[in-house]
């Protein structure tokens, strides 16, 4: 989310007539998109800020904001611990940015736009003031402009009582399918060949205007029909809102790529109980059986949080085993933070100890972590069609004009894949065939296309 945010406010900078740069010291504006779900984001953040002090005092002209959840988050506070920040600005007012800049620059002092709290207002205002804006996309501005991501939905309304999602993004609303379909349209006129359709809990979306409403599975089959699109893709799942519908959608249309990510969170019920995740144990299961199933190729990935209040070891016994069943193609592992403002900061104490959590993080990562290499490994020899992304990271660091250039792409479940290539096969789709893994990686070559032989036959007559 936060990746398409940052995409969106540069572009529109952009077409103010600013330009990105990588070197922050010459900067005229400074901005940092932020990220709440853990309090040691945070954190990072105000550290940056800190080191910033000295410059700020140098080059007063230039401009520092803070934007996204925190800023939603802390508002004021940003000001407090950061007195020489000019912007604060909430995931719901990123497009006013070039406007606020302007005011600061005009001599209008600090500037703070956030969306109204969760409660005390009608529903209707509170959603309208975290609608976030969808303006012409900027393919210059991905990483890669073979592939985008397009929000279908904002907010969440599950409040699951870790989680500060609902407070910093709002209520959910799903978006008009009519503006999805425009945008993937355009995107894809532009080349694009990826799609990732995003939303806190995206196969919950819904959108109604009088007749029945269009359901994610509904939206999959009218985007698939867009030319030059090749995948699909849609992230993240709430494993309660994982319907039959869907899972056929994602079988029976060949653009979806075969991969779901379904955080589960934990293997205990006391502690879904806690986390008021809406579901046992037993349903997470039996929704994997279903997945398993329909689609029997199936990449799944979760997330987990280890260490939330009163996890005993029994309850991590039991998330181990959920871990162990599923073979995840790989998890996200977190340990608990809490977040002032939740349900869970209110009700349950703290109560697992940071070398505990620690502990619990890497055993639960070296049970994942073998699942995942093991489940590579089984990849090797078969040929995969890869889209292909860039230069590797690895590559990348050793410098560009390095001979034998690796290239990293993705397979349709979502493997990462490391080849040896050139720039020209950049934002192609390849096969490609594994000779090797490991956890996180699969490498592989090039099939080279076997060149048929040609035949000239003179019928001498
Ligand atoms: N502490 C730790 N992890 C968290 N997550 C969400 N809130 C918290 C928190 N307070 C994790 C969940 C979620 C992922 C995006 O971040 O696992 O799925
Ligand atoms: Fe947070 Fe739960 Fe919503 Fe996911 S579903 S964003 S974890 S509140």
């Amino acid at each position: 989310m936060n990746v398409l945010d940052s995409e969106l406010v540069v572009a529109s900078l952009r077409r103010c007539g600013y330009e990105l740069t990588d070197r922050r010291r010459k900067a005229d504006v400074l901005l940092f998109n932020t990220c709440s779900v853990r309090e040691h984001a945070e954190e990072k953040i105000y550290s940056a800020l800190g080191r910033l002090k000295q410059i700020k005092r140098q080059n007063p002209d230039k401009i520092i904001g803070v934007i996204g959840c925190m800023a939603q988050n802390h508002q004021q506070r940003v000001f407090t611990r950061a007195p020489y920040v000019d912007l604060v600005v909430g995931p719901g007012q990123l497009h006013q940015i070039p406007d606020l800049i302007d005011r600061i620059r005009d001599g209008g002092g600090p500037q703070l736009e956030v969306s109204l709290p969760r409660s005390g207002h009608a529903r209707q205002a509170i959603a309208r003031s975290f609608e976030s804006y969808d303006p012409l996309r900027d393919p210059e501005m991905r990483p890669s402009p073979y592939q985008a991501y397009v929000r279908i939905q904002i907010g969440c309304d599950k409040f699951c009582t870790y989680c500060i999602v609902p407070k910093v993004r709002g209520p959910e609303q799903g978006r008009p399918p009519q503006e999805i379909f425009a945008e993937a349209r355009q995107l894809a006129s532009e080349g694009c060949r990826e799609i990732t359709l995003l939303g806190q809990t995206v196969n919950s979306y819904s959108y109604r205007n009088g007749g029945p409403p269009t359901r994610l599975a509904d939206l999959l089959y009218q985007l698939h029909d867009i030319d030059g699109l090749d995948r699909l893709k849609f992230v993240t799942n709430y494993p309660g809102d994982m319907t039959d519908d869907l899972l056929q959608a994602v079988r029976d249309l060949p653009k979806c790529a075969h991969y779901l990510h379904v955080p589960a969170q934990s293997g205990s019920n006391s502690v879904l109980q806690r986390m008021k995740r809406g579901y046992l144990v037993e349903e997470y299961r039996e929704m994997m059986s279903r997945i398993r199933e329909t689609i029997p190729d199936a990449a799944v990935t979760s997330d987990f949080i280890v260490g939330f209040c009163g996890e005993t070891e029994e309850d991590f016994q039991l998330t181990k085993d959920l871990v162990a069943e599923c073979r995840f193609k790989n998890s996200f592992i977190f340990k608990y933070s809490e977040r002032p403002g939740t349900k869970g900061a209110e009700r349950y104490a703290d109560d697992v100890p940071e070398e505990i959590k620690k502990r619990r993080n890497n055993e639960l990562l070296e049970i994942q972590n073998a699942i995942s290499e093991e489940e590579n490994q089984l990849r090797i020899g078969k040929t995969y069609q890869v889209l292909v992304e860039g230069p590797s990271k690895s590559w990348r660091k050793k410098g560009e004009d390095r001979p034998g250039m690796q290239l990293t792409g993705r397979t349709p479940w979502d493997h990462i894949v490391v080849f040896a290539g050139n720039p020209r096969q950049i934002g192609q789709i390849l096969p490609v065939t594994i000779y090797d893994a490991n956890a996180f990686t699969l490498f592989g070559e090039v099939v080279t296309q076997e060149v048929a032989p040609e035949v000239y036959l003179l019928n001498a007559d």
